[in-house]
C-alpha cells in the first residue's frame, strides 16, 4: 500500500497528517508498501524531514511537482481543485470533506478521478471508534475554547481566599454536550469553575452531573435523535422555548461556550443580541458553531470581537489548532487506524470493501461518479 501525506495549506492551522511515529506503524503495517511525506510536513510541531526518513518514510520536495504515486492520500483539510490536478488518477484522498455545505468539491474529485472519503462520514460505531476523527479534534477543541476563554476573561477560574479579598469562582455555561462539550466542561471543573450545561439529548444530564456540573433542565417535549446518536433539528417553538430558558444561565455566566450543532444542517441560533445586551462587560461568549451558521447572533467567523456592551465575541475557527501538535498525534492515529482496517495483507493493497459499512457510509466520490446516496446529484 502506497500512501502519500501532502503538506497542508491553510494558514490558520498547522495540524499535519502524519507523525512519525504514524509512519513507522505505516511501515509494520506493509514492510513492502511505502509511505511518502512531502518536506516540511510536520516542521511546525519539531518533526523533523529526517525524523520521517529514521521511521522509513520516503521525504519529497515537490514544488508545486505532480503528487507521487499513492493508493491512499492523507490530508487533514479537503484539497482544492488546483491540488487535486496533482494527484494520482485512482487514489483514495480521505479527509474532512464538510460534504453537505461544500457539495461542489465532490464534482472536482469526480471530474480529476481522485476517489473521495469523508472522514466526518465515518461511523459513530465501536468498531469506528480508533479513525474518529470529528472526536479526536473536537475534544482538543473543547480544551481549546476554556483555554481560549480563561485567556480572554480579566478574572481567574476557581475561587480564591486571600489576604486581599476573596474571588467568586467564574462561572461557565456550556450548550451542546457532544464530545466538544464534554471536554470544555471537564477542562473548565479541573481550572476551578462553576460549571452548568445544557442538551437536548436527555441521557447527557448523567454525563454531564458525573463530571461535577450542573445541568440545566428544559421541557421541551419530544426531541429525539439520530440513528447514529446525533441530535435532531428542534421545531421553531421548541427552539423558542429553549432559547428563553438559557437566557436566565447566559445572562449570569462569565464564560458561555456554545458547541451545538445539528448534523448535515446549519447550526441553531440559540444565543440572541438580546441576551448578549443581559451579560456583563467583560464575559466571553465561544462559539464553536461559527463555522456552520453559528449558535451566537452576531458571531463572525473566524473573529473575535466584542460587543456594545462589552462582551467578547469568539468565533475563531480551528481552536483545536491552540494545540496543534497534539491534534496531529491523535488524527494521524485516526489515519492509521482507517489504514489499518482496509489494509489486505493477501493483496498488499487497499482494499474497498464495497459492503462494508464503514466504507460505504464514508467513500463519497469513486471511479469519477459520486456514490453516496445522500450526496448523489439529482
Ligand atoms: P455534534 O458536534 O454533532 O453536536 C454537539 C452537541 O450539540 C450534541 O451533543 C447535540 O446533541 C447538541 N445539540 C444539537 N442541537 C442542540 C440545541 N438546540 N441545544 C443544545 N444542544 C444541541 O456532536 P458530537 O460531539 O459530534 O457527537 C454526536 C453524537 O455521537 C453524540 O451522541 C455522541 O455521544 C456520539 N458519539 C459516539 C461515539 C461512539 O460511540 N464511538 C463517539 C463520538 C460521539
Amino acid at each position: 500500500m502506497l500512501v502519500f501525506a501532502p503538506r497542508e495549506t491553510r494558514p490558520t492551522d498547522s495540524r499535519c497528517s502524519l507523525s512519525p511515529e504514524a509512519v513507522r506503524r505505516l511501515r509494520a503495517l506493509d514492510p513492502s508498501g511505502g509511505v511518502t511525506v512531502e518536506s516540511g510536513l510536520g516542521a511546525a510541531h519539531g518533526w523533523s524531514d529526517q525524523a520521517y526518513a529514521e521511521e522509513g518514510a520516503r521525504v519529497l520536495s515537490l514544488e508545486g511537482g505532480s503528487y507521487p504515486e499513492a493508493d491512499v492520500v492523507v490530508r487533514l483539510h479537503a484539497p482544492g481543485r488546483e491540488e487535486l490536478e496533482r494527484y494520482p488518477a485512482g487514489a483514495l484522498s480521505l479527509s474532512f470533506l464538510d460534504p453537505f455545505r461544500q457539495p461542489e468539491r465532490l464534482a472536482d474529485f469526480a471530474a480529476c478521478r481522485v476517489n473521495a472519503a469523508s472522514l466526518e462520514m465515518i461511523p459513530r460505531t465501536s468498531v469506528a471508534q480508533g479513525m474518529d476523527a470529528l472526536s479526536s479534534q473536537s475534544s482538543l477543541s473543547g480544551y481549546g475554547a476554556v483555554i481560549e476563554a480563561a485567556h480572554r476573561l480579566g478574572r481567574v477560574f476557581p475561587m480564591m481566599v486571600t489576604a486581599a479579598g476573596t474571588l467568586s469562582p467564574a462561572r461557565v455555561f456550556v450548550i451542546g454536550v457532544g464530545v466538544a462539550g464534554l471536554q470544555a466542561i471537564a477542562t473548565a471543573k479541573r481550572l476551578g469553575a462553576r460549571v452548568e450545561a445544557f442538551d437536548t439529548r436527555p441521557e447527557v444530564e448523567e454525563q454531564v452531573r458525573s463530571l461535577g456540573a450542573q445541568f440545566l433542565k428544559i421541557d421541551l417535549g419530544e426531541t429525539g435523535q439520530t440513528e447514529g446518536g446525533y441530535a435532531k433539528e428542534l421545531t421553531p417553538e421548541q427552539l423558542d422555548r429553549q432559547k428563553e430558558a438559557m437566557a436566565q444561565s447566559c445572562a449570569k455566566a462569565d464564560i458561555v461556550i456554545t458547541t451545538a450543532r445539528v448534523f448535515g444542517r446549519p447550526s441553531p441560533q440559540l444565543v440572541s443580541a438580546a441576551v448578549l445586551e443581559r451579560m456583563s462587560a467583560g464575559s466571553v461568549v465561544v462559539d464553536l458553531a461559527a463555522d456552520a451558521g453559528g449558535n451566537v447572533e452576531g458571531v463572525v467567523p473566524g473573529e473575535v470581537i466584542r460587543t456594545e456592551g462589552g462582551v467578547t465575541l469568539v468565533g475563531t475557527q480551528e481552536l483545536v489548532a491552540m494545540v496543534a501538535r497534539d491534534a496531529s498525534t491523535m488524527i494521524a492515529n485516526n489515519f492509521v487506524a482507517f489504514l489499518e482496517y482496509f489494509y489486505d495483507a493477501e493483496e498488499g493493497s487497499f482494499v474497498y470493501r464495497e459492503d462494508d459499512p464503514i466504507l460505504s457510509a464514508c467513500l463519497l466520490v469513486r471511479e469519477g461518479a459520486i456514490v453516496h446516496p445522500s450526496l448523489k446529484p439529482d
